[in-house]
């Protein structure tokens, strides 16, 4: 069967928690084809879409791709599918049983990110839309906005398209063409809910957005429900609400008594407004250098942290600042390490993301050693299979197997790592 997942800005990311989340699950798939925006997969069984897009942070739709075709260089989509769309195919294949007044749109992505179909969704729209008139169909084209060839999924959920007949998708490379429907979209309502109608908000401390706790989370490798996270650096609690929402149980803690009382306040929000079991989180006031001696000893099966990122900025640090935060950071997690190595079974992993500055042509100051991870007998995995970062040479893996996420507007960007806990067989330091 062939997929087509739509990717987030932050693809690398976005692919990487992808494909981890297949491991976990135990799903084979193939990788057919893969862009910055977009990744065709072939997988041996069905899959349980629905699932799947609530639980991933980077993923904006999923797609079902029907039919492949041949295409040469130069070809058109509109040309390639001359004659494909009719209506029996159309309303067999594509439209919803709805049978109110249709409505559809036309989205083209393109696996080769130079060459853009530009008005190219708006004429195989129109050729359906004529389709469907001939035979006394009253039907509605939603198109995206110029210059976009690919409808948000803003639009697609505005315009109710998937219930009211389809999001009909073009996937373009230049020797092949895929078509097929949209069965997903992400809920951008509920990951807006899940970030901004939190009641307690620390930004200067600043706070993960949801979608990449969510991503980090599924990093973490295979974790059955209600098993313990946890994140000793949990600040106003957005790694914990989505440990919650994945069905397990979270532990948080933090040197400052204030996030713990935010993330007490919107964690008690979080319980009540997604209907989670009571007794599903614990927080500890205390300094992730003494973690171990202060929390009592769960199971923890993963530890998911934005660590501290240092003194706050709210301007671009100068060198030497940056500098002593680094020092100051590469002590503090030689201790820290050395106290997850006390929680955490062999085999098993830390996501956590380090503060990196941006200071030009899209490069970054990061920590500059990484000794404490080493040392303490960790691994750092590839967050993509070696084979796909060889191949496409677009995606960012640092050459120390991290994937930076960074926002416009901040100073500073998060450098996110999945380190394992050696296994007992490796252990000889
Ligand atoms: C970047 S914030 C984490 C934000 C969190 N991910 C969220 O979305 O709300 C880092 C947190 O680390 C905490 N912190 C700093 N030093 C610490 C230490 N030594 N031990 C534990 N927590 C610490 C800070 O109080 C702060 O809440």
């Amino acid at each position: 069967m062939l997929y087509a997942f739509i990717l987030g800005r932050v693809y690398t990311l976005s692919l990487a928690e992808l494909l981890e989340t297949f491991a976990n699950q135990g799903v084979e798939y193939k990788v057919i084809s893969c862009a910055p925006e977009v990744v065709v997969l072939e997988t041996p069984v069905e899959l349980n879409v629905e699932k799947l897009q609530g639980s991933l942070g980077g993923v904006i739709k999923i797609i079902r791709l029907f039919d492949v075709f041949k295409k040469k260089g130069k070809e058109y989509p509109s040309q390639v599918l001359d004659n494909y769309f009719t209506f029996k195919r159309i309303n067999s294949d594509y439209f919803s049983k709805y049978t109110g007044k249709k409505q559809f749109g036309v989205s083209i992505y393109s696996l080769d990110p130079a060459v853009k179909y530009r008005e190219e969704g708006g004429r195989i729209a129109f050729q359906i839309k004529k389709i469907l008139q001939e035979q006394a169909q009253s039907v509605r084209a939603v198109l995206p906005h110029f210059p976009a060839n690919t409808l948000s999924s803003v639009l697609v959920s505005e315009n109710q398209l998937l219930q009211k007949g389809a999001e009909i998708v073009i996937v373009a490379g230049t020797q092949r063409l895929f078509v097929g429907k949209t069965l997903s979209v992400q809920n951008y309502e509920d990951y807006g809910r899940r970030d901004y109608q939190r009641p307690a908000r620390d930004e200067h401390a600043g706070m993960l957005p949801p979608k990449v706790a969510q991503a980090m989370i599924n990093l973490a490798g295979n974790i059955l429900p209600l098993e313990y996270v946890l994140d000793p650096f949990c600040g106003s609690g957005t790694i914990l609400q989505e440990v919650m929402l994945k069905g397990l149980r979270a532990i948080g803690s933090d040197i400052d008594e204030h996030a713990i009382h935010n993330s007490e306040k919107n964690l008690e929000w979080f319980r009540n407004r997604y209907h989670v079991a009571p007794g599903r989180y614990k927080l500890f006031q205390v300094n992730a250098a003494e973690v171990s001696l202060h929390i009592p000893r769960f199971p923890i099966k993963a530890i998911v942290t934005e660590g501290t990122l240092g003194p706050v900025y709210g301007r671009v640090p100068k060198k030497s600042e940056i500098n002593q935060n680094f020092k100051d950071l590469v002590k503090l997690y030689e201790q820290v390490f050395k106290e997850f190595k006390k929680i955490l079974s062999p085999g098993l992993r830390v996501v956590i993301s380090l503060p990196a500055y941006k200071h030009k042509n899209d490069e970054y100051d990061s920590l500059p050693n990484l000794d404490f991870i080493t040392q303490n007998g960790y691994t750092v995995l590839d967050p993509i299979p070696q084979d796909l970062t060889a191949k496409y040479k677009f995606l960012k893996v640092t050459p120390r197997q991290s994937i930076i996420y960074d926002r416009k507007d901040q100073v500073v960007a998060r450098e996110i790592f999945i380190i394992q806990n050696a296994k007992i067989k490796d252990q000889n330091f």
